[in-house]
């Protein structure tokens, strides 16, 4: 059992693998958190906690003169509000008598097994293979009433806790919430800690930051309507000399999709404490009596094995427990084509068919139509919402352009954007209510678009029906979900005015809905999603999509970097990846090593490449399908860092049983007559013997992962290798 009530100690200790979690029903029955690192088995950690009597911060009532308890340097699960914790909040609720405040008792427990799943968000889940438990621990505010349930599901083998809350009102009056976070997770000693996260922007997603813990509340979030471009629902505390290989790392990845907030807050006492969730902002939440809310579940992890160990936990996690698509676990994704880069909206059903020619020589499995190809959308002003085909565009229909592209032995996908409506579209004309705009106010254009408000049924319905029926008509094989605005002008026209404060959270539900009815409607449906390139990159949506656009910038040299950052939490067979025109004077072979870091794909108009250029693509191609499961079921490594001055990047897939490896390297600035490279491998057998893309000489994989691989000095800028490893039996 991964969850232990000691009886004695009024101790819950959750145990993984490696790590163990504790927390302790203490004075006054609040919750008090004891220790989250390596493995303690179940030894009580209340030792810990001292207590003094600090001056200026608040004692619980009942406490009378004793003045040495106080909620402000207690560590908690589920911090209070109003009770003297000055600290940030877990919780912040408006009673119904105007009141701020929250006061959460321990009021009772429940351990179980299996994994908790919500009702209204994407939840991980627990396979065939997994030990899995929950435990489920109630506190309760004996004023209003309303009840925290706190839920913590214990992944053993797979060292990974996850967390999600409830919120539920069992008194006879309504309240407002206005915070509710996820997680909360208190560090007794903090000041050594560094937050990591990945902020960026739009073609320069994922960029890895790191700042040192100081007295103050660093905060990491999203108030664009979307976990977006410019931060990543997912941060790491880290040890500060943590490196790739060796130190502690905490991980916490949200699941959700909308505004969020991260807050690292280092104290007076140098206590760290983490609290996410939801974003506050523009968030009231009505809860009438009986009713309940849900926060999204944060998925949390913990290793003393540096960065890589980390990444390594959550990609087994991601790939295992996170999306229930058939593809994640397919032996082979297909090789794609897309028209974006080839044509933007300047096509027609001939065009297409001629791309389709082109790239069956180059070994490629699926063309995907993208934006353009449906009501009057001959550039981005227009059609966004009218789901039917463009006749003047596809003017066999899409039942005859796809069978064309069957008949080539290639397989079709086809683009949407459902949250978005233009202007100048047939839906907006017949609904314009269904757009996001403030009354009397004009909304704020994006890409020339309006966004629908996708909290209202009407209009979940309409995509569902819409969506579903384009499906239907042809044979599809894959879907690109893309939105490409940040929301603005957040007023439903279907919502009561004091429930405008739940909107950006149910815009969220709704698209859920969405994308849940079509997917589970089309199983067998490859979807990929995509915000304006990488800007919804969240483990939310993969649970929905088993891969993600990892951004419009296709320059081979930036997306050393996009890649990087991007797998810190999300694993490579989630990273949609292709090779375009971008980055002029990047060999193609240079291209297709970096698009091997993905799912691997084109986006250019293979009608323009010569017969040659269409056999060197055919080849790579195949390189892409021979190293597959090696590229997306191994563990993956990061053996430089490309955002440091330094002449090559470099990385590594391990097969897990170690007997294979790819070591891929772009020479990204070459100096004249400058040192000999070595790069290093890394997750080999040491006292195994490996060959090299099938060379006669041996070499032991300590020799490769101590001293490294020479990395030939005398080539073009931008050249790259890929070196193979397969170990000797
Ligand atoms: C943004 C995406 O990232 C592109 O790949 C493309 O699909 C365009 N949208 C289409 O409008």
């Amino acid at each position: 059992m991964g969850i232990i009530y000691n009886k004695e100690h009024k101790t819950i200790t959750l145990q993984t693998k490696h790590t163990s979690y504790q927390m302790k029903i203490g004075n006054l029955d609040y919750l008090i958190h004891l220790y989250y690192g390596p493995s303690i088995c179940d030894a009580d950690m209340s030792y810990q906690i001292m207590q003094y009597d600090r001056g200026f911060s608040g004692n619980p009532y009942e406490s009378r003169d004793a003045r040495t308890f106080s909620l402000d340097a207690q560590p908690q699960e589920f911090s209070t509000q109003q009770q003297g914790d000055f600290r940030t909040t877990s919780i912040e609720v408006v009673n119904s008598d105007g009141s701020y405040s929250y006061n959460g008792r321990t009021a009772g427990y429940k351990i179980s097994s299996g994994k908790y799943q919500l009702d209204t968000l994407p939840c991980t889940f627990a396979t065939d293979a997994d030990t899995v438990d929950t435990l489920e621990v109630t506190l309760t505010d004996s004023v209003s009433d309303v009840q925290a349930v706190l839920l913590y599901s214990v992944f053993e083998e797979a060292d990974i806790i996850t967390r999600a809350v409830k919120v539920v009102n069992r008194g006879n009056a309504p309240i407002h919430l206005k915070k509710i976070m996820s997680v909360c997770l208190d560090f007794l000693n903090g000041s050594d800690f560094d937050l990591v996260s990945l902020p960026g922007r739009y073609g320069q997603e994922r960029q890895v930051e790191r700042q040192h813990m100081t007295h103050h509340i660093h905060t990491i979030g999203s108030v664009r309507g979307s976990s977006s471009h410019q931060q990543n629902p997912f941060v790491i505390l880290c040890d500060r000399n943590a490196t790739e290989d060796y130190g502690k790392c905490y991980g916490f990845s949200l699941m959700y999709s909308g505004n969020f907030l991260a807050e690292a807050e280092l104290d007076q006492y140098d206590q760290l404490r983490l609290v996410m969730g939801i974003h506050p902002k523009q968030f009231v939440y009505e809860l009438k009596p009986g009713e309940v809310f849900e926060g999204p579940e944060t998925v949390m992890a913990f290793t003393e094995h540096g960065f890589t160990g980390l990444s390594h936990l959550y990609h087994d996690f991601y790939r295992n427990n996170l999306c229930r698509s058939k593809f994640v676990q397919e032996v082979q994704r297909p090789v794609l084509i897309n028209s974006w880069e080839a044509a933007f909206m300047d096509f027609d059903d001939v065009k297409l068919v001629e791309i389709a020619k082109a790239a069956r020589n180059m070994g490629v499995d699926l063309l995907v139509m993208d934006d353009g190809w449906f009501g009057k959308r001959d550039d981005d002003n227009s059609g966004l919402g009218d789901w039917y085909v463009n006749e003047d565009k596809i003017k066999c229909g899409l039942h005859k352009l796809v069978e064309q592209i069957n008949d080539l032995g290639m397989k079709f996908g086809i683009w949407f954007e459902p949250e978005m409506v233009s202007e100048d579209s047939d839906l907006y004309r017949a609904h314009p209510d269904w757009a996001m705009q403030i009354p009397g106010r004009h909304a704020v254009r994006s890409r020339n678009q309006m966004v629908l408000d996708m909290s209202r049924k009407d209009v979940q319905d309409y995509l569902i029906k819409k969506v579903n029926g384009i499906l239907d008509d042809a044979d599809i094989f894959y879907v690109k979900w893309d939105i490409n605005r940040s929301l603005t002008d957040i007023w439903s026209n279907n919502a009561a005015p004091e429930k405008q404060g739940e909107v950006y959270h149910r815009y969220i539900l709704g698209l859920y809905h969405v994308m849940d009815e079509i997917i589970k409607t089309h199983p067998d449906i490859l979807f990929e999603g995509c915000s304006g390139g990488g800007g919804r990159y969240d483990a939310a949506m993969l649970h929905y999509y088993p891969q993600y656009w990892v951004s419009d910038n296709n320059h081979p040299i930036d997306r050393l970097k996009l890649h990087y950052g991007t797998s810190f939490v999300y694993p490579v067979c989630t990273m949609g990846a292709h090779i375009s025109d971008s980055g002029k004077f990047v060999p193609i072979k240079t291209k297709a090593v970096v698009a091997m870091c993905g799912t691997f794909g084109y986006e250019l108009d293979a009608t323009h490449l010569s017969e040659e250029e269409q056999a060197v693509c055919k080849e790579q191609s195949g390189q892409f399908r021979k190293f597959y499961p090696l590229i997306i079921k191994g563990d993956y490594y990061r053996l430089t860092n490309p955002f440091k001055p330094g002449n090559m990047t470099a990385w590594q897939h391990v097969s897990k049983d170690k007997s294979e490896s790819l070591l891929s390297v772009v020479v990204t600035n070459l100096t004249c007559n400058g040192p000999q490279e070595y790069i290093r491998a890394k997750g080999l057998a040491p006292d195994a013997l490996y060959s090299i893309n099938g060379g006669e000489e041996l070499y032991s994989g300590s020799a490769l992962m101590n001293a490294g691989l020479p990395i030939d000095r005398e080539v073009e800028d931008y050249s790259s290798f890929q070196f193979y490893l397969k170990k000797q039996e």
